[in-house]
């Protein structure tokens, strides 16, 4: 979404509580050749060894002791955090209840990257701030547009260790429709479920659309299905 509209966009806010993926947003943005050295030597790693590499990678854990790690070396974790998303199965961000990264490779020889990408992307994020925090510490000021994707209704919540269970799903809600109670221009995405219609019947403009669904561990499932996009205003 963000890249997608970014040359329209004025000065914007990236929030995750994902800290690699805060920390990569932040080295993309600042220092774009840095990171393509280090995902240059991955590279190399890779290629001698696939999959004893992946694993090796993958078992540093960069985001276990939170802040430490991640501000002593931010290139490194951004290149990790690069690397096992690319050579893991379909992309799949995946922690266990520990918080540990337990996708699995996906048996690829080599693992490619897009330089380019990574040079367009600082571009794009330029001016743009980006954090790891909760959702409730958002404070956004009438007349801002946030879009809020959350992890999906009845889908997947292996994103963290705290999974976003549905007591997460009230609380954003409810959030969202008091700063479009105070003028916000409020989106969110999520699953087409009972339970999400319900949530957001008060006071949003409910729109169904069809959306690919990358992640679906039956590749049979993996075709379009129909999201919801929630809106504080009309379309
Ligand atoms: C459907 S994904 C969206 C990812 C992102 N928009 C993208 O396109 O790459 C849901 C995201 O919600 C984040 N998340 C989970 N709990 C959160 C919370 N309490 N506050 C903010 N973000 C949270 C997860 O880390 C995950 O990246």
């Amino acid at each position: 979404m963000f890249f997608a509209i970014s040359d329209r966009l004025g000065p914007a806010h990236l929030a995750d509580t994902n800290i690699e993926l805060a920390v990569t947003y932040t080295v993309v943005r600042d220092s774009p050749e840095k990171l393509i050295e280090r995902l240059d030597a991955h590279a190399a790693e890779h290629a001698k060894s696939p999959r004893d590499y992946f694993e090796s990678v993958r078992a540093l854990n960069a985001g276990e002791e939170q802040c430490g790690p991640v501000m002593r070396d931010p290139v490194a974790v951004a290149a990790r955090f690069v690397y096992l998303n690319r050579c893991c199965y379909n992309g799949l961000y995946r922690v266990n209840k520990s918080g540990r990264f337990n996708a699995p490779w996906n048996k690829q020889d080599q693992f490619k990257f897009c330089a380019e990408t990574i040079r367009a992307a600082a571009g794009a994020l330029s001016n743009t701030k980006v954090t790891a925090q909760d959702f409730r510490k958002a404070s956004p000021n009438s007349g801002d547009f946030v879009y809020c994707d959350p992890p999906y209704d009845k889908t997947y919540n292996q994103y963290s260790a705290d999974r976003f269970d549905d007591d997460e799903q009230r609380a954003l809600a409810k959030l969202v429709r008091t700063w479009a109670e105070a003028g916000v221009r409020v989106m969110v995405s999520n699953s087409d479920t009972a339970f999400v219609r319900g949530l957001y019947s008060m006071g949003f403009h409910i729109h169904e659309v069809a959306a690919p669904r990358p992640l679906n561990r039956d590749g049979e499932a993996r075709g379009p299905v129909s999201d919801l996009v929630l809106t504080s205003y009309e379309i």
